[in-house]
């Protein structure tokens, strides 16, 4: 079994197998009903158990038709509602029970730390649904998007952050690295990335381009990220923040400063975004946030160890 935990600690060549699996089985979906099996069934009578400690929409949907079209099936607990979540059971325990009630575990909780004890205690793999410092299973299948509407591999385009330093943005940060692809991030100075991940980016012998000037940050871009300014786990001022980001909201201004570039979001959308960018041409959201469903598959095949 394999832990999908953060971009960061996944070897290049297994991240790039997750994506070419992906691709060869949407293409053989095409004429199959949503909850319709893949052929062979991959993980037939296999349990996903899904933990959200916070919200979600796309993440939870996807994962249960992930794990349905590959013919296992999914159960989904919120945390408020066990005794780990009101403090009367340790994580060991319930990770005991889970790995031997289950066979996969999704989790999307605002601490970082109760993901690896998860890891530490749970005989079966875990998936990190969203933490404050990674949202890995959403930028993977955004690195699948990317390439799947360029026809292109991800490493010859340029590619363009701009929003606030978050958990999205570090795995942005983690898969350029790994793709070798050029990052340019727009932020506000003090919305930077933290010294750690710079640092990270660093010892990788790679680079990272950040600007405090959000038509420098697009120019020659093919693609155009976003993401909320305030992140379900922001504890900051948050009048201050949205303020301090009034000059990074991207319109079609601004877009046309980019290489023609095509504009992305993970979703749930706030003001950073001018609604006729977000509904255009050149945004392909939609498609974005379906494609997690066709990636999520393939992490989980590499999770069990059954990627082709
Ligand atoms: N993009 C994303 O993770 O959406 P949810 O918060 O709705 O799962
Ligand atoms: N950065 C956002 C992503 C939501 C999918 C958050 O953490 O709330």
């Amino acid at each position: 079994m394999k832990n999908f935990i953060n971009l960061k600690d996944i070897p290049a060549k297994d991240l790039r197998k997750i994506i070419t699996d992906a691709k060869k089985r949407k293409n053989l979906r095409k004429k199959l009903n949503i909850l319709e099996v893949d052929k062979g069934a991959p993980l037939k009578g296999k349990l996903l158990i899904q933990m959200f400690e916070k919200s979600s929409l796309r993440t939870r949907l996807s994962f249960y038709l992930a794990i349905k079209q590959l013919g296992g099936g999914t159960l989904t607990l919120r945390s408020n509602e066990l005794h780990l979540g009101q403090g009367g059971e340790s994580v060991a325990d319930t990770a005991k029970i889970l790995s031997t009630y289950g066979d996969g575990f999704m989790l999307r909780t605002d601490n970082d730390k109760k993901v690896e004890n998860f890891a530490k205690y749970l005989s079966i793999p875990v998936i990190n649904g969203l933490s404050p410092s990674s949202h890995p299973t959403q930028v993977l299948s955004d690195v699948f998007t990317v390439e799947e509407i360029k026809e292109k591999p991800i490493s010859k385009l340029n590619i363009c952050w701009i929003g606030d330093s978050n958990n999205v943005l570090n795995s942005l940060i983690a898969a350029s690295v790994k793709f070798s692809f050029k990052l340019s991030i727009g932020c506000p100075k003090k919305f930077e990335p933290g010294k750690e991940v710079r640092a990270w980016v660093k010892k990788n012998n790679k680079k990272i381009y950040i600007y405090n000037d959000v038509k420098k940050a697009v120019s020659g871009a093919d693609v155009i990220f976003s993401d909320k300014v305030i992140s379900l786990n922001d504890k900051v001022n948050k009048k201050k923040k949205i303020k301090a980001f009034k000059n990074f909201k991207i319109n079609k201004k601004l877009m046309k400063l980019s290489n023609n570039a095509i504009f992305l979001h993970c979703l749930p959308r706030g003001d950073e975004v001018s609604e006729d960018v977000f509904l255009g041409k050149k945004s392909h959201v939609w498609q974005q946030a379906l494609n997690r469903v066709h990636v999520q598959k393939s992490i989980l095949l590499y999770c069990f160890r059954k990627l082709r």
